[in-house]
């Protein structure tokens, strides 16, 4: 059993994380919240809690305001009172649905999640970010609270599609890229990537990561930014392109922004070529999307100063990194050039 503890001092909450097989079954809380996907793989486990469910449909399309609501409406019918917890068993989207309905219902509750995704349990569940979508804007809408607990049991690992493990295995590369020892374990591995002993291993090393990062900078002042690598022109291109998963459009935007710092400032080539082949290692073969072509969706992004200004988090040396600043145009000239390199 792996425990951590994060008390963030800017909010004064603590939120402690257990990462052990088994976990789930001991959850204690008044009312379970996941989605249909779920609900049909372990009903069994979440009905032994024995506790009012509400379960909504699978899928980001419904991180909305209705699913929120209906939830609220669902925790009011079932009687929760000021003390009570809101068990939220799920990936991502009923993790960032679920704490921010336990920070609204009367004005907060506590909150257990079970993240039933890697990506959520190495990177959603941690840190306090909670979210809905408003429009075509993702995260729109939500609040930094930090959940009481956050039970990491890898068994559910087990039944996850090859997709969604990609997916983080994207967001555990760019861990890799920002911690040194983590790019060691990673490229020490490199062939076992994809075997769940091996993720059921290295999910708690994440995990202290990322909980380390956030008890420093809960509210992404400073350093919690470094969290966002390859995140300016990955959601310019999940946004463009739409098909592939949230984790592979930010590896593919670590290739382009590797380029990218390549061009603009001195960096650790050996070591960028190391990581570029990590990437591809998990993205497996295949034609990259065109940056270049999307780049207009970068200017939208809410990391930005302005709309003429370009910010991306990029790797340079081992364990480094560095904020760097374009201007709109030299940032799709520079996208041209990586596109042609990287094909
Ligand atoms: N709060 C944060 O800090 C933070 C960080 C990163 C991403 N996010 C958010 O997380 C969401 C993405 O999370 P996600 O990738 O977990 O997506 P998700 O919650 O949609 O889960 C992906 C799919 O896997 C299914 N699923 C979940 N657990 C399963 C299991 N054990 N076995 C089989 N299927 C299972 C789900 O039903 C869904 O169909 C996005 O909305 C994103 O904005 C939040």
């Amino acid at each position: 059993m792996t425990q951590l503890k994060i008390i963030s001092a800017e909010s004064a909450q603590e939120s402690v994380i257990t990462c052990e097989k088994g976990a789930f079954a001991r959850a204690k809380g008044d009312m379970v919240f996941t989605d249909s996907n779920v609900y049909a793989l372990y009903k069994s486990e979440i009905d032994a809690l024995s506790l009012p469910v509400y379960v909504m449909e699978a899928g980001e399309e419904h991180k909305n305001q209705s699913t929120l609501f209906a939830l609220l409406s669902a925790m009011a019918d079932a009687g929760l009172h000021r003390k009570d917890t809101l068990v939220c068993v799920g990936g991502g989207v009923v993790g960032d649905i679920g704490g921010l309905a336990a920070a609204l219902y009367m004005r907060g509750i506590g909150c257990v999640q079970v993240p039933t995704t890697l990506l959520s349990q190495v990177d959603s569940s941690v840190g306090g970010k909670t979210a809905i979508d408003l429009g075509d804007i993702k995260n729109l809408v939500g609040v930094f609270r930090q959940p009481r607990e956050v039970l990491v049991d890898a068994t559910f690992l087990k039944t996850l599609p090859p997709r969604e493990i990609k997916c983080g295995l994207g967001e555990i590369v760019k861990h890799g890229a920002l911690s040194a020892p983590l790019f060691d374990r990673l490229i020490g591995n490199k062939d076992r990537l994809f075997d769940l002993a091996f993720l059921e291993e290295i999910v708690p090393e994440n995990i202290a990561f990322k909980a380390d990062v956030v008890q420093k900078d809960a509210h992404e002042r400073n350093l919690r930014k470094c969290l966002n690598m390859g995140h300016t022109t990955g959601h310019a291109l999940e946004l463009y392109e739409k098909t592939r998963s949230h984790g592979e459009y930010v590896l593919i935007g670590m290739l382009y922004e590797i380029e990218l710092a390549k061009a603009k400032i001195n960096c650790d080539e050996e070591y960028l070529e190391k990581l570029q082949s990590l990437i591809y290692e998990v993205l497996g073969a295949g034609r990259l999307p065109s940056a270049y072509e999307a780049a207009k969706f970068a200017r939208l992004d809410k990391k930005n100063n302005s709309v003429d200004k370009i910010s991306i988090v990029a790797p340079v040396k081992k364990g480094q990194y560095a904020l760097l600043e374009f201007d709109y145009d030299e940032y799709v000239e520079l996208l041209k050039i990586a596109g042609g390199k990287l094909a």
